[in-house]
Formats: structure tokens, sequence, C-alpha cells
């Protein structure tokens, strides 16, 4: 995915654009690029890598002047890490600038088609098309302005887009669209910011709109006018931002990985807040109240996501058959897209996904919902594309995650699972006093999870004296099966270590399994291995077999992967940190992946 921040007011564009992409970075960090119309004449300047360079390229400029802008942070899709392939893209006249994020999949055809009209592209990418296409359909002596020619070029392409468009002939106007990929619309006095996702809106404005696909915006200082592609007229629904900039900045921490994993036991309680009444053994969550009967008596649940959500996904299958008695499975969306899945009568489909803007995981959404399933979202990002695609759904509630190695939407994703199935369960099969057990213990978890933070500098210790090696394993079974693969994910993910051989990190929690899980410890041990175990606190014989262990709080055996992710949380970012990695922005990763 990729960050787009677009400005139109009475303020100068560069400093809030700049501000905006920073924001932004953590959606795409390979090129940077802005664009301004000053006197008529369009500035553009992009840079390869991070932000700042960009913001070093603009002062060896002297800086762009103008009250109109746009910038982009990009992830590159179509065409290599090159200055050539950054955003802005301009037309052939150079007039026209458009930022783009998403996939123009006719693109070829259109170029063609431009070439052949005598236009040269400098660059390998589908947005410079788009923006030809713009340029060549412009044409304000023959009654067809900026917002013309875009709603008129974006009735020939296909595929996914958020784009914004600015145009020297037309210093007053900014043009926004959308088809697939997020794009929003902070209101402010006299003035908009258009961007990808409320971080870059909430400093300036907390009136926003979602562009809808489908739909053009036309911007200039005295008001906007929003119609769709046959240029029907639409009235925005202007909302409250939730978000404040507290949320969004780093605070004391040098790193959002960091900061969000020490975020978790508040995220959880805001999660479980007003949703789950122990003392009367009840889960209340009003976004499936709609739905309950639905969902009690479906025969099967499907649970599909991709990457960290997907490890979500398997503990909440091992949670909806243990606690609710109901078959589930996991389907990686990438793969059930292109499948002819079986949808039976009384299946339901949750897509799990923080960012709600995973191309996967929307397509196998919408798949199952094509074929009959009831389509359900665990979603973090409010308003996001997959919330406004499913019938129904669970609000994560922890906050926006910044960082691209995820770690409290997991948490996050676990805890509404267990509360999805024990809603299931208590109106299933399971007696009221083991749900409100269950449920008290889930009320202290965010209690617990505190009591492992406090490790912090001890496993930092831990993980210095391993941090040299190659190659790890990560082992759990039963509910910390998917834990140990999140585990092992993270430390990849940020540290770029196999984490397939040795050292061998063992989830050794007193669950079911404990005893099986010590005897494959004693299986590594014989072979040499170095063990370290997560194991549950006053655990004796643990100190026997590991050399180093990390505690977490007991707690049933359904909630445990909650607690045992966050020393491995602990351990990856330590160990990232340690090898002079940029946490935040891991090479080659990016946060959500909005095209396939
Ligand atoms: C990408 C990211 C992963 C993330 C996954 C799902 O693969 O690199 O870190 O877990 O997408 O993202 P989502 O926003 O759908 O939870």
């Amino acid at each position: 995915m990729c960050g787009i921040v677009g400005y139109i007011g009475t303020r100068v564009a560069q400093p809030l654009l700049l501000e905006g992409l920073k924001r932004l970075e953590y959606r795409g960090y390979d090129s940077a690029g802005m664009a301004t119309v000053d006197a008529g004449r369009l500035s553009l300047t992009r840079a390869v890598g991070r932000v700042q360079n960009l913001e070093d390229r603009l002062g060896e400029l002297g800086g762009f002047g103008g009250t109109v802008g746009l910038a982009h942070t990009r992830w590159a899709t179509h065409g290599g890490v090159t200055e050539a392939n950054a955003h802005p893209h301009r037309d052939g006249s150079g007039r026209i600038a458009v930022v783009h994020n998403g996939i123009i999949e006719n693109y070829t055809v259109i170029r063609q088609y431009l070439e052949e009209k005598g236009h040269t592209f400098k660059s390998e990418t589908d947005t410079e098309v788009l923006a030809v296409l713009i340029g060549e359909l412009f044409d304000p002596e023959g009654g067809v302005d900026l917002e013309s020619a875009v709603r008129a070029a974006l009735r020939e392409v296909t595929g996914a887009y958020a784009i914004a468009v600015i145009c020297a002939a037309e210093p007053d106007t900014l043009v926004a669209a959308r088809k697939g990929s997020p794009l929003m619309v902070g209101v402010g006095s006299g003035e908009y910011v258009v961007a990808s996702d409320p971080a870059a809106i909430i400093a300036h404005t907390t009136q926003a709109f979602p562009v809808d696909d489908y739909h053009v915006v036309k911007l200039t200082r005295d008001g906007l006018r929003t119609s769709n592609l046959d240029n029907v007229e639409v009235t925005p629904k202007i909302m409250q931002l939730e978000l404040d900039l507290e949320q969004i900045d780093l605070g004391q921490f040098q790193h959002y990985m960091l900061k969000e994993i020490y975020e978790q036991p508040r995220a959880i309680r805001l999660c479980c807040r007003g949703r789950i009444d122990a003392r009367e053994g009840k889960v209340v969550l009003g976004g499936l109240a709609q739905y309950a009967k639905e969902l009690v008596k479906s025969r099967r649940v499907i649970l599909t996501a991709q990457g960290t959500a997907l490890h979500s996904a398997m503990i909440g299958e091992y949670l909806l058959e243990d606690l609710a008695k109901i078959p589930a499975e996991v389907e990686y969306g990438s793969e059930f897209r292109y499948r002819n899945p079986i949808i039976e009568d009384g299946s339901v489909v949750i897509a799990i996904s923080q960012s709600g803007e995973t191309a996967d995981t929307l397509a196998a959404l919408m798949e199952a919902k094509e074929r009959g399933a009831l389509a359900l979202g665990v979603i973090n990002a409010v308003g996001s594309t997959i919330a406004r695609e499913t019938d129904a759904g669970v609000y994560l509630r922890v906050g926006p995650e910044i960082g691209v190695a995820s770690t409290k939407a997991f948490t996050g994703q676990v805890a509404v699972l267990t509360m999805i199935a024990l809603f299931m369960a208590r109106r299933r099969f399971m007696a009221p006093d083991a749900c409100a057990r269950l449920m008290g213990e889930l009320e202290q978890t965010p209690d617990k999870m505190e009591r492992i933070l406090e490790q912090d500098d001890a496993i930092r210790t831990l993980t210095e004296k391993y941090v040299e090696r190659e190659n790890w394993l990560f082992l759990g079974r039963g509910y910390n099966f998917p834990t140990a693969l999140e585990g092992a994910l993270k430390l990849k993910e940020i540290s770029y270590i196999h984490a397939e051989g040795m050292p061998v990190v063992f989830i050794a929690n007193k669950g079911p399994q404990y005893d099986k899980v010590m005897n494959n410890i004693e299986e590594v041990r014989s072979r040499g291995g170095h063990v370290i175990a997560v194991a549950t606190e006053g655990d004796k014989d643990i100190g026997r077999v590991a050399e180093d262990v990390m505690w977490i709080p007991d707690t049933p055996d359904p909630l445990s992967p909650m607690l045992a992710v966050l020393p491995l949380q602990l351990m990856a970012y330590h160990a990232a940190v340690l090898r002079g990695h940029d946490v935040d922005k891991p090479r080659n990763l990016a946060k959500s992946v909005t095209v396939e």
C-alpha cells in the first residue's frame, strides 16, 4: 500500500504535506514525492528512500510555495524503486500531477492507445498512464475541466485506485477519487486535507468523510462537490474522527512497535469494555446483535485472513470448536478466492484484518458473501473497505496500529474471537458458570499482560545472548501452536532471522499439552538445542530443562495465547534493535497488502 496526502486551503501546502507523509510513512517507504501549484506553475520533486530524503531534496530546491498540493509515499508494485517510478506522475504537458494508490489493471491497453496518439512515457508505472490519459482528455477550452477529465479517465480504467490530482491550469482545484483503495477527505474551515488514512488529517480537523467507490470529489477553497462517475451529485456523510494525536505519536518510545506492545493491557481493556458481563456470564456484542440467531444456528465458520491475522484466525478456530462446539476452519484469503469453495447453508465467514484493506482477505470475503454466507468482520480500522463490505462485525478498538509488525492488533483479534466464541458458546452448549469463569479470566488478562511487560529488561538481556544465531525454531502445541507461528513471524519480519532452526523457543505453559511439550523439550535438548521457554509462573520443572525462561501468569488454556505472545513480541523487537534494524520499517514488508 502507499500513502496519499493532498491539501487545498489558505496555508502553504508543503509543511502540511510533509507532516502528513511522515504520519503515513508506515504505509510505504520506498520513495516519496510532492507537487504543488504556485502562481500557475506546477513544481514537482521526488526522492528514493524515506520521506526525510524528500524533505532534504525540497530544502536543496529552496522549498515549494503554493496553497494546493499533493504528496505520496510509495510501496512499489509496478516498476522498481526509482525516482522515475516515484509519484507524483505528470501528464505529457507537465501541467497535471497525479498520486495514486492501487493498481490500474488495464494500463497496458491504455498505454498502447496513448502511445499510438504520440504520447511517450518516462516511467514503468500504471499511474503515469492514468496521468497522461487525464491530460489527453483535459480540454478547458472545449469545456472539459479537471474534474470532468478525471471522471472521463476513470470510466476507462479497471482495477483499484485512490487518486489525487492537481493541475497548473486550474490552480484552485484538487480532485480526488476512489475505487477500492482507502481515501478520506478532512473538512476544515476554508481548507481540505485528502489522505489515505485519518492519521494525516487529525492534526488539522476532526471532521472527515470517506470517499466512496466510484466517487469523484472536487475541492476548491470555497467548497466541495462529490459526484459519481456518471456525474450525478451525491452528498458525503461527514463524521467525527475518533482519533487523537496522542494515539499516533511516539511519545517516550523509540519505535511504534514497542509503544504498541506496551499498549496491549490498555488496548485489551478497551476491547473488552462493555462487552463482557462476567457476573451474568453474558457477552454483549452490539455489532452482531442483529445476526445473533443466524450465528448461533450456523453450521460452519470459515475464518479468513493473511499474515498475523491468519494466526489469530487459527486460534479462533480452536476457540470456536473448543468452546462453541462449531466446526471451524481457517482459509488463507489468497487461496480461498481462487478455489471453488463450497459454501453450504448456514455458513458464516469471518474476515480478520487489522487494516481492513488486505486485498486477498477482502476478495475471500466477497467470494463467500456471493455464495450466500453470512459475512462478518473482525477489523481494527473503522470504516475500512472490509468493514464496510461485511454484514456485521466487531471492531477491535485497540487504536491505530502503526508499527508494520502487528502486535496489539493480534491480541485484540484473539480477544474478540474469544468473545465471539463465548457469545456463541453461551447460546449453544456452555453452562453459565463455566462461561462466567472464563469471562472473569478474560477480564484479568490485561493485568497479567502488565506483569509480563515488567520482564522487558530481562527479555532484552536474554535476547542478547542469542541474537547472533542465524536460525531459531518456535514450537508450541494446541492453542499455542499458532502463537509459536506468530512468534516466528515476528522475528522473521523485523530481524530477518530465519526462524526455523536453533535456538528453540518453546511455549510450555501449564496447559493440557504441557507434558507433551516437556517431552519435546527433552528431545531438542538431547540433540544439543538451546531451549528458551515461555512458561507459567510457579513452574518448578521448567528450569531443569530450559536454559532461559520467560514467565507468563497462570490463565485458562484458551486465553493463554494472548499472554504467551507478549514475550515473543518483545524478543523479536529486541533482536531487531540489537541487530541495528529499523523496527517500524522493515525491508520488503508492507503493513498491509492492498494488491494481489
Ligand atoms: C501483510 C503484512 C502482515 C499482516 C498482513 C495482514 O502481509 O505484512 O504483517 O499481518 O498483511 O494485514 P491485515 O491488515 O489484513 O491484518
